[in-house]
């Protein structure tokens, strides 16, 4: 503990010396890696079709996020159960960091999740995990962080503010019967996770972030990893960790399950300045109109200001682009999600001008009905293939032009591709609240994607990422 404080002072004293001269970044870089599950199917339609459904259903969670606490009245017992719900994630369609945790340092795999804030691991040898049939990860081998072989890991006290980042601030409510922050319980579109708050030491190979708040659960439903939240909430890795920025390359999804990886990058430098990295297109980021207390406060918005397809200008209602007062609409990046979800009016559109525009070939309606996806379209016998351009355009005038196989998937030996954007399924009313629109993981590969979270904005440019 001194020991590290003596070199993090030693740090300050080569920073103040240096800075002067140098402008000194301070980087950590972790690997990223696609998946650390893999699909238990091997039929390509199966595949796309678990990716569509737990995409859709992400987007419903993510759409319909309302933070849920035990209803404050006086003779309920069970007042020491919080009750917050960020958003989904799936074993499959995501992309994985490694961290360590506590002395000695236990390193486990999270899901890299910029939708959500709380970073918690499976803890303890008796994490349960139901429902975890779906991977081909045997539910018993998940790997878990064990509390009791680390010398830095203490419950949270109800007196640790920390504790109301969980509780909001109805925090001596909830701790009326308790000492320590009481139990956390989180659902997901499809899925859950209960565990109790830890502060522990958080560790990088030339950094330790003492008293980290973690999340330590006990028992999940379909939820085989742990999730690393880098939303934008007090309890949220880049907020604790105080990051300048965060940034990242996320490879190419065909690499999925195999062991190569790319990195995310952490800035902690304490530069200050507005310095844009070259080549890089940038927007800023906006705050939900409806506060940040709201459920949709932790959402990274962007505002989308135009989709082309080809040359043709998609018309999309403007209450759909901007978030209004009562929160819904607007667009947000999400690394935890994989299809990019459209809401309903503007993913008619898009795909009815993809239509139009590939009339040429014929459409795969089978394929449709299997995936999920739509359009599909059979390219068997076709010499060359002319798709048009996607294109999204911000505020400021970034524009992203996206590579043909960030929004085509290509169904190898079947000869069909299919447009990877989605909507909601179609039953039921038009899910229009939350974010219309939700910029997935799928669409960022082989960018360079940058968190300028000091100036606040968004930016991205074109990179092979391996
Ligand atoms: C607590 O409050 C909720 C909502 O007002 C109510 O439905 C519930 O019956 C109350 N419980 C008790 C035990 O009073
Ligand atoms: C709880 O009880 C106190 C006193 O017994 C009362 O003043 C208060 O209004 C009650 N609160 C709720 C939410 O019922
Ligand atoms: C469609 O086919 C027609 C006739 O073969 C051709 O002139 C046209 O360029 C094609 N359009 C596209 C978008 O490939
Ligand atoms: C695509 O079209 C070819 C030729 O018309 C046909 O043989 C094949 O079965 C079709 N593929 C799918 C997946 O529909």
């Amino acid at each position: 503990m001194t020991r590290s404080c003596l070199l993090l002072l030693v740090h300050c004293i080569l920073f103040i010396f240096t800075s002067s001269t140098t402008t000194a970044i301070a980087t950590i870089t972790i690997p990223l890696s696609p998946s650390i599950t893999k699909h238990p199917s091997s039929d390509p339609y199966e595949i796309l079709n678990t990716l569509a459904i737990s995409s859709i259903s992400r987007a419903h969670h993510l759409k319909t996020k309302t933070i849920t606490k035990t209803h404050k009245n006086n003779s309920s017992s069970a007042s020491s159960l919080l009750v917050k719900t960020p958003l989904s994630s799936h074993s499959y369609g995501d992309y994985t960091v490694s961290l360590s945790f506590g002395t000695p340092p236990q390193t486990i795999p999270f899901i890299f999740d910029t939708g959500s804030s709380l970073v918690w691991f499976p803890c303890t040898s008796r994490y349960l995990c139901s429902g975890c049939f779906f991977t081909i990860v045997d539910p018993t081998e998940i790997p878990t962080f064990i509390p009791k072989l680390s010398s830095t890991s203490k419950l949270i006290d109800c007196k640790n503010p920390k504790c109301s980042w969980i509780t909001g601030p109805e925090v001596d409510f909830h701790c009326q019967n308790t000492q320590t922050c009481p139990p956390y319980i989180i659902r997901y579109g499809s899925g859950s996770t209960a565990g109790i708050l830890l502060s522990e030491a958080l560790h990088f190979p030339h950094k330790t972030v003492p008293d980290f708040l973690v999340g330590c659960s006990i028992a999940s439903n379909r939820q085989p990893a742990g999730i690393a939240g880098f939303g934008r909430s007090s309890e949220s890795l880049p907020a604790q960790m105080g990051l300048k920025k965060f940034s990242y390359c996320l490879l190419s999804r065909r690499f999925d399950d195999t062991p190569v990886s790319s990195n995310l990058i952490l800035d902690t430098g304490s530069g200050t300045g507005d310095t844009k990295t070259q080549g890089v297109s940038y927007t800023p980021f906006h705050k939900n109109p409806a506060g940040s207390n709201a459920a949709f406060g932790e959402y990274y918005y962007v505002s989308l200001r135009k989709i082309t397809v080809g040359n043709k200008h998609v018309k999309i209602p403007y209450k759909y682009l901007v978030p209004g007062s009562d929160g819904n609409g607007g667009t947000i990046v999400d690394s935890g999600s994989t299809i990019t979800f459209l809401e309903r009016p503007i993913f008619e559109a898009v795909t009815q001008e993809f239509i139009k525009q590939m009339g040429n070939y014929s459409r795969a309606a089978d394929v449709e009905e299997l995936t999920g996806l739509k359009p599909c379209f059979n390219i068997s016998g076709q010499k060359s293939m002319s798709v048009p351009e996607l294109t999204l355009q911000f505020k400021g005038g970034a524009k992203m032009v996206l590579p043909h196989q960030n929004y085509f998937e290509f169904i190898f030996d079947k000869d069909v591709i299919c447009l990877m954007v989605i909507t909601d399924n179609g039953v039921g009313p038009l899910l229009s609240v939350g974010p219309a629109i939700i910029l997935g993981n799928f669409q960022q590969q082989n960018f360079y994607v940058e968190f300028d979270l000091a100036n606040k904005r968004f930016g991205f440019a074109k990179q092979k990422c391996k």
